[in-house]
């Protein structure tokens, strides 16, 4: 399963939901968290895998693998705070971003067993990320302008070199 960087244009296309929880779906969630251990990431989505598709997989230390399809983003805190984040897709690339505080998402697991999650920290983070990457949303989209152009050159400036 190789991840695709910047650059690609299914990472900028909305994927779709899943139609059918398979053998084949839960073995993609085993590959993706696979790769997400390679990556040494927190989180990875399926388009990032070049599969248009309604699936995340989150990795956060001290927690289990946790596998969200389908997802709905059914709250968000007011409330927002700024953390470092990174992408496996833009690779030494790492920025401040504002997000909030708290989520509280619905999504159904790889077994097609329907849940709802309400957290905080640094797993609200990662989710909000990985829900991006469904539609087709990047973390450097959610920096100001100056920000952002100056990591794309410095993106540009490691391209050449
Ligand atoms: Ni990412």
């Amino acid at each position: 399963m190789n991840i695709i960087t910047l650059g690609h244009e299914l990472l900028r296309l909305k994927a779709e939901p899943v139609k059918i929880f398979d053998a084949a779906l839960v073995k993609t969630a085993e590959t993706m968290i696979d790769a997400l251990h390679d990556g040494k990431g927190v989180g990875l989505a399926g388009p990032q895998v070049g599969l248009l598709q309604r699936i995340f997989v989150v990795h956060i230390e001290g927690d289990v693998p946790r596998v969200f399809v389908n997802p709905s983003i059914i709250e968000t805190s007011q409330e927002t705070v700024k953390y470092e984040e990174g992408c496996l897709s833009i690779p030494g690339v790492w920025a401040e971003v504002i997000r909030p505080r708290t989520v509280k998402v619905q999504a159904w697991n790889e077994q097609g067993r329907p849940f709802t999650l309400e957290t905080e920290g640094i797993l609200a983070r990662v989710i909000l990320h990985e829900y991006d990457h469904l539609e087709g949303v990047l973390f450097i989209d959610r920096l100001s302008e100056p920000k952002r152009n100056r990591v794309l050159a410095k993106l540009e400036k490691a391209r050449r070199a």
